[in-house]
């Protein structure tokens, strides 16, 4: 039995990947310790923004630094970077020999023991699977009050900016039963909340995979036909998804919003510009309008519904009127948050032959721009709801609390982060409480659990 730990960067479909790695290693007996002790290190990593190669080599670097003394046995790198630079990472150490990208993830635990006992052995999984991979279940450890359960891997949009298809692979569906099931298993071990999850997660069965499965007979739902059927699970009280493609949108997909109750009224759906232009060259297949188009009937719908996107600055080619149409549509959206980032080259991504690029401090300068609007937009949004009352499903107890006191931090229906003071300590985990909000943070509200003077202020 070995000692482990996992660092994890990037997305939450990692963040979930390494959730299933550390359970099922401890089903294998093995047990997690800290990065100055652990036998094995894993590194779960993303590529899908600037530098994350130097960002393992650093990391590995400095674990082999601070560990002169006691070198861990075995270094693994997991995920985007491996599936992209595989083997040239055996060269950074001895003691690094495994590699394995996201599809070769669910071998990764099976294999520990094996390169523990034979030090020379290194491992490669670089190989794409033909269809969802089930995995291993692991311990059925209590979850918390919120969980995520992949409905998919991959992608086949080729965006012309990305490095997904490359890392990931193309688009490939799980099935209906295995999915349902790791949902009534998460609630049962204590879930009320699960986030579907998936890199063009609303494009659910519309793969090869997915066509196949059906010929064969196989019960495969349309992505809205599979909210349907999770939002009725008992026992499930909220329901998200991430992140889903504009151009995937359905009509059954907005009408979804407004007839199942558990599903929240909350959806990040990844703008990258606003300008036609640059979204074409960007291969998103949709324009200004048609986003636009896509928020009113959202609105239409669910009018208190929040909205959050991926913004991208300083694509090849954006002119500053390109900019001015983002942020024109940013405030026509009202976006509650966004991720902005400025455009960089990515291996194999279409977008790195593209001749016209943007100078570094003028991506710079644009993201300045493009976030400042986004905090105005927030600040404003989140001082409209101080007043009434949400209800906050509390996680952890608050961690910033600016009065004397004690409180619970969790999320609204929105996906907001509230934190509500009690008045004195408890334990609060899972419990959906009714709150009213006094004051807005920045990126957070304030509020107090509701009372009967409150409801009648309304
Ligand atoms: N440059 C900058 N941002 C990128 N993203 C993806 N690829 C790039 C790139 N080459 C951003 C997009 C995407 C988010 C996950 O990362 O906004 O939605
Ligand atoms: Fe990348 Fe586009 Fe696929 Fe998203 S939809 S993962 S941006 S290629």
């Amino acid at each position: 039995m070995a000692t482990f730990q996992i660092l994890t960067f990037g997305c939450q479909m990692n963040v979930n990947d390494s959730d299933w790695l550390a359970n099922v290693l401890l089903a294998h007996g093995h047990h997690r310790t800290d990065q100055n002790a652990a036998q094995c290190i894993f590194l779960n990593t993303c590529s899908v923004r600037e530098k994350p190669e130097q960002k393992v080599r650093s990391t590995v670097q400095q674990i082999l630094n601070t560990r002169k003394q006691n070198p861990p046995e075995l270094i693994a790198v997991l995920g985007c970077v491996a599936q992209q630079l595989g083997e040239d990472f055996f060269a950074l150490s001895p003691r690094l020999r495994l590699v394995a990208g996201p599809d070769g993830l669910p071998k990764v635990p099976g294999l520990v023991d094996e390169l523990l006992a034979e030090p020379q052995l290194k491992i490669s999984l670089l190989d794409f699977t033909k269809s969802y991979e089930e995995r291993e279940e692991g311990l059925a450890l209590p979850t918390g009050p919120t969980a995520y359960v992949n409905i998919m891997q991959g992608c086949d949009n080729f965006c012309t900016y990305c490095i997904v298809p490359f890392t990931r692979g193309r688009q490939k569906s799980r099935s209906f039963s295995a999915i349902m099931a790791e949902c009534r298993r998460k609630i049962a071990l204590g879930a009320c909340e699960i986030t579907l999850l998936g890199q063009n997660v609303n494009a659910y069965g519309c793969d090869r995979h997915a066509q196949q499965a059906r010929a064969r007979g196989e019960d495969f739902p349309s992505f809205a036909q599979l909210l349907r059927e999770i939002a009725a699970l008992p026992g499930l009280k909220r329901l998200r998804y991430t992140s889903p493609h504009p151009k995937d949108m359905r009509e059954e997909d907005i009408a979804a919003f407004g007839c199942l109750p558990a599903l929240c009224p909350q959806l990040h759906l990844p703008l990258q510009s606003g300008s036609s232009r640059v979204l074409a060259r960007m291969g998103r297949g949709y324009d200004r309008e048609r986003y636009a188009e896509l928020v009113r009937g959202l609105r239409h719908v669910r009018s208190d519904l929040a909205l959050s996107t991926d913004i991208i600055v300083g694509f090849p080619g954006e002119n500053d009127a390109d900019l001015e149409a983002t942020l024109s549509l940013m405030e026509e959206s009202q976006f509650l948050s966004s991720f902005s980032f400025c455009y960089s080259d990515r291996p194999g991504a279409r977008a790195v032959t593209f001749l016209d690029k943007i100078p570094k401090d003028l991506q710079h300068a644009r993201l300045i721009r493009v976030q400042n609007l986004q905090d105005e937009l927030q600040k404003q949004l989140l001082q409209q709801r101080v007043g009434t009352s949400t209800e906050v499903l509390l996680e952890t107890p608050s961690r910033r609390w600016t009065r004397a006191g004690y409180a619970w931090q969790g999320r609204d229906p929105y996906g907001t982060l509230v934190h509500v003071a009690f008045e004195q300590e408890g334990e609060h985990q899972g419990e959906l409480v009714a709150a009213h909000i006094t004051e807005a943070g920045s990126h957070c509200l304030f509020a107090h659990r509701e009372t009967a003077n409150d409801r009648n202020d309304r």
